[in-house]
């Protein structure tokens, strides 16, 4: 592909195949709870998002998400597990919409779009969906591969896709 932005938005396509995969998007809601499994079921048990995102003091997430998965109780775990802020909602969006708000400081923690290259390559809860536990599916590739494609979808121009035509 000779032109950059139809590269950039095709490298963000084949990036969002990761973005829009449950592992990131049960911990990426536009409310109040976390989702399991591949079909954005409720969480079980139910529990909140609380004031800083760590769930509330009676039932902080960290309280049952420890820094690694404990698979005989399949309960999931990395470093400091907890929500996504809700300005980071990615749940039922679509890449386009998604795309737009990874590029906006005021809804994505302030980061330059360096950092963001730097956060999807090595974060640790990003790294984690591709180490789920239990019988959970992975996120596709490796995070090594997506990181190189968010960094190749920069380079090229950050161009975000055309919004999809409401079906
Ligand atoms: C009382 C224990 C408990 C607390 C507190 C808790 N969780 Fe969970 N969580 C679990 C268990 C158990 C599972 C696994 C469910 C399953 O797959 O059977 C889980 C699964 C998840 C998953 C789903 C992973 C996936 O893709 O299927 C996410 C995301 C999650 N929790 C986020 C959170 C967040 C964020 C908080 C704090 C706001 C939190 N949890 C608080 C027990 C807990
Ligand atoms: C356990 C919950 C959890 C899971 C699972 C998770 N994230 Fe996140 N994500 C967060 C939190 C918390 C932040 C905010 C971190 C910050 O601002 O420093 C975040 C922020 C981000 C950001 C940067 C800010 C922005 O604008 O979105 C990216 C990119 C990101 N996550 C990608 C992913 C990807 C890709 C996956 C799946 C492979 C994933 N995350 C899975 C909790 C999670």
């Amino acid at each position: 592909m000779a032109d950059p932005e139809a590269r950039s938005k095709a490298l963000f396509m084949e990036a969002a195949k990761v973005l829009t995969h449950p592992r990131c998007v049960n911990c990426h809601p536009h409310d109040d709870q976390p989702r399991q499994r591949d079909r954005a079921e409720a969480h079980n048990p139910p529990v909140v998002r609380g004031p800083d995102n760590h769930g509330v003091p009676a039932l902080a997430c960290g309280s049952c998400h420890q820094d690694r998965n404990l698979d005989h109780a399949r309960v999931p775990g990395a470093p400091d597990w907890h929500l996504a802020p809700i300005e980071m909602a990615w749940l039922g969006r679509t890449p386009a919409a998604i795309c737009a708000q990874i590029k906006d400081p005021k809804r994505n923690g302030g980061k330059t779009l360096a950092q963001i290259a730097d956060h999807t390559a090595h974060d640790k809860l990003v790294g984690w969906g591709w180490n789920p536990g239990a019988d959970r599916q992975p996120a596709p590739g490796s995070q090594e591969r997506f990181g190189a494609l968010v960094a190749a979808w920069i380079e090229t121009g950050a161009a975000c896709p055309a919004e999809e035509k409401p079906q």
